[in-house]
């Protein structure tokens, strides 16, 4: 039987984010207390949160070392551009067709069109990188894949946030739970190297978003609403009433951009680990 052809798309989020917003990077980046809570702000607080990855790779391989790297989950490429600047061996993956784009704009290096739990490569790494895209893969083959893609004594970075136990509910909806996570990693013989906490430092892309949402989006939907409404107050009413649950689940999801919610329920976190044992791999 023939195997079934994966299909990948286009993230419309991510252009809107990358063209509309002018961000190069999709994660929740690192604040200092000067930051301006804007656009500007995000984007420095973002380059410092590529730095510190970045620096925390410098302690495990100088530049120009032979380590190659497999940054899964890539984005549009701005942190293998920074290794590759090094004269690292790095390589991006994502399942995303404008992310691909994107990188192959920006590096001559190997870029995998793949989701990584059904990822199949003829080599093995020396780190693989897991920035802000862990929650992404299911928990199990996350582990897995990466047994079958990791040298001996390779390292998995992580930097991503987490779901506390306690947490339910929206706040539960996404990243891995921290207790379940840590409890694979240690069936899966990895050794925690390092870890730390980064939460309180990413808390205010949070607060920018809801200072955006509550000073130009919401205001923005009430005026073309108020326009609607006195002109087409039949269509109106019932188009609300149409979209009653979407406009629901829209109020509701306004606890997701709430910084004291994520503080309560999640923690983001830099984990350094490294495969403990000698374990099988097709290729050296
Ligand atoms: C929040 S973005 C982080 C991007 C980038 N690492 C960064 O730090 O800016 C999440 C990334 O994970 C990717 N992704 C989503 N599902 C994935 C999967 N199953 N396997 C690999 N990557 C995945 C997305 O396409 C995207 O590149």
């Amino acid at each position: 039987m023939a195997a079934t052809q994966e299909k990948f798309r286009k993230n419309r989020a991510l252009r809107f984010y990358n063209e509309v917003l002018g961000l190069d990077r999709l994660h929740y980046g690192l604040w200092n207390n000067s930051d301006t809570r804007n656009i500007d702000g995000l984007i420095q607080a973002q380059l410092r949160y590529e730095e510190f990855l970045s620096d925390e790779i410098d302690l495990l391989f100088p530049e120009n070392s032979a380590a190659r790297i497999l940054d899964v989950g890539c984005g549009t490429g701005a942190m293998s551009e920074a290794l590759y600047k090094k004269k690292i061996n790095v390589e991006g993956l994502s399942p995303d067709l404008y992310q691909k784009e994107l990188f192959e704009k920006r590096i001559p290096v190997p870029f995998h069109l793949a989701r990584y739990q059904t990822f199949f490569a003829e080599k093995v790494y020396d780190l693989i990188l897991m920035s802000e895209s862990a929650q992404y893969i299911p928990l199990k083959s996350l582990f897995t894949k990466t047994n079958e893609l990791l040298k001996d004594q390779g390292y998995l970075m992580v930097c991503d946030y987490f779901v506390l136990d306690q947490a339910n509910g929206k706040m539960a909806k996404s990243g891995h739970r921290l207790s379940a996570f840590m409890e694979e990693a240690n069936k899966n013989n990895y050794e925690l190297v390092k870890e730390v906490d980064i939460t309180v430092a990413v808390l205010p892309t949070l607060d920018t978003a809801k200072i955006f949402t509550e000073k130009y989006v919401l205001p923005t939907i009430d005026i073309i609403e108020e326009k609607f409404r006195e002109r087409r107050p039949f269509i109106f009413k019932t188009l609300k009433w149409i979209l009653r649950k979407k406009i629901a689940k829209a109020q509701e999801d306004m606890i997701l951009i709430d910084s004291a919610e994520f503080r309560r329920n999640k923690k983001y976190l830099f984990f350094l680990f490294r495969r403990r044992t000698i374990g099988y791999n097709n290729f050296s």
